[in-house]
């Protein structure tokens, strides 16, 4: 009994001396912080950072313990990171992740000092699409030490096996090493291929993410999802790949087709129907819903809870499957014709209570979304069955039964197609 007091004595003992190390180190961070804002400098520095951790586990006499102290040391690099950045950009946000947290850096105009806040002083491999203005990408790499551009074709079937083939090979010839990035440039369809492609590549090299459509900014973008199709079953391939940083520059969707803004607004609605019933009720304002800008930071808040609450979507992260299960089925069906967000919107309406679900219908309206569709219903229940969610003839859906609050509810497919052949018929 002696013996475990002394020990715990001991550990109090250089708890407390840690805390004020900490403390020291962070203050110290601050400066470095300071300094690199009046020289517009990036925070990371991903090969000081691994230099330093090499350095410092190696005076770690015991092997075993020199291994989980370099860990120990990659969790505090980050942690010091996260603080400089949020001393350098205080209207950044930050996600903490398992691998480390990464800031959302949102600002007009932030497009042209992409250096002042990511690493670009190394080899940047820059992957965009052809329908996004050449001056993004361009922009970008204005400000990169030496940079490649990769453009794939516009639309979801880049996110094909052989798009990120053709991309990863680019990669080799481009003679990328570990120390070096991509940088994605534009929307969810890049950011996924790009993202899949940094995770993949020598096992995994710094993604940064810089989202064009509105629906990349506020969900796509963040939480570290990547994936490309397989054989027609949407991000059937794909991994967690958190960026090192995500740019948010508002001023791009200016040039962003009214049609694709609205399909990233459907995602917002998700957004405000699970989780922030205020959000919602600015949507059913008819004077209009007020700043992108603060529906995209409210979107944020909501996203960045959600998966630093559930990362690895075991549970809760789910909630953002939220007209999902029936979109996708409609999704498939429809061919092409109608766009994601525009699929979500329909596979919501019957997901909500009868009080919530006239609402709905009245805001999608009035955001230029659909609320009737008539897809091949039978198409749209074969992709539901294969969907991934369903097992021994049922699903498990997300309802909202009131606004600001959802549910996850088991349902047969007999009920889903019956929700779905809803959909066919006028909406009130
Ligand atoms: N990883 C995730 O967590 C996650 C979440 C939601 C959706 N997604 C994926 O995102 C994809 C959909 O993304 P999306 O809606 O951004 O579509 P998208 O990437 O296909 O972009 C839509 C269109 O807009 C054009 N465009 C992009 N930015 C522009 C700009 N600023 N000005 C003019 N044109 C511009 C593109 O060229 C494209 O034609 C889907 O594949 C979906 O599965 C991923």
């Amino acid at each position: 009994m002696n013996e475990l007091s002394a020990a715990r004595a001991e550990i109090d003992r250089i708890d407390s001396e840690m805390a004020r190390l900490f403390e020291q180190r962070m203050f110290a961070a601050a400066e470095i912080a300071a300094w690199k804002r009046e020289n517009g400098r990036p925070v990371l520095d991903a090969v000081r950072e691994r230099e330093l951790i090499a350095r410092n586990s190696a005076r770690i006499s015991d092997p075993a313990l020199q291994i989980r102290y370099a860990a120990f040391l990659k969790e505090l690099l980050a942690e010091s990171r996260a603080y400089q950045e949020s001393i350098l950009n205080p209207e950044a946000m930050t996600v903490r992740a398992a691998g480390g947290s990464y800031p959302i850096v949102m600002r007009r105009g932030v497009l042209g000092k992409a250096g002042t806040v990511l690493n670009l002083n190394r080899r940047v491999f820059l992957v965009t699409d052809e329908g996004i203005p050449a001056a993004y990408p361009e922009a970008l790499a204005a400000q990169c030490g030496q940079r490649m551009i990769h453009t794939v074709p516009a639309g979801e079937a880049s996110k094909s096996p052989d798009a990120l083939v053709v991309l990863l090979e680019a990669m080799l010839r481009a003679g990328l090493t570990r120390s070096d990035c991509v940088l994605a440039v534009g929307g969810g369809v890049v950011g996924d291929l790009a993202g899949l492609a940094a995770a993949l590549y020598m096992r995994g090299i710094d993604f940064y993410n810089v989202p064009t459509t509105l629906l990349s900014m506020i969900d796509a973008s963040i939480g570290g999802k990547t994936a490309v199709n397989l054989a027609g079953v949407k991000n059937a391939v794909g991994a967690f790949w958190p960026p090192k940083a995500v740019l948010v520059d508002p001023n791009v969707l200016e040039t962003l087709p009214s049609r694709q803004l609205s399909n990233g607004l459907a995602e917002a609605v998700k957004m405000a129907l699970t989780h922030d019933s205020e959000l919602f009720t600015r949507f059913e304002n008819p004077e209009g819903y007020g700043s992108l800008e603060d529906v995209i930071t409210a979107c944020l808040r909501i996203k960045r809870s959600v998966v630093e609450a559930d990362e690895r979507e075991t549970s809760y992260r789910r909630v953002l499957n939220f007209g999902h299960t029936l979109g996708h089925g409609i999704e498939s069906a429809a061919g092409g014709r109608l766009l994601h967000g525009e699929c979500v919107a329909l596979g919501m309406l019957p997901m909500c209570a009868p009080s919530v679900r006239g609402r709905l219908i009245s805001v999608l309206k009035h955001l230029g979304l659909p609320v009737k569709t008539d897809i091949d219903v039978d198409l749209a229940m074969k992709v539901i069955a294969h969907d991934k969610k369903s097992a021994d003839g049922s699903v498990e859906i997300v309802t909202v039964p009131e606004l600001g609050r959802f549910a996850f509810r088991r349902v047969s497919l007999e009920e889903l197609r019956g929700a779905l052949l809803t959909l066919g018929k006028e909406q009130t």
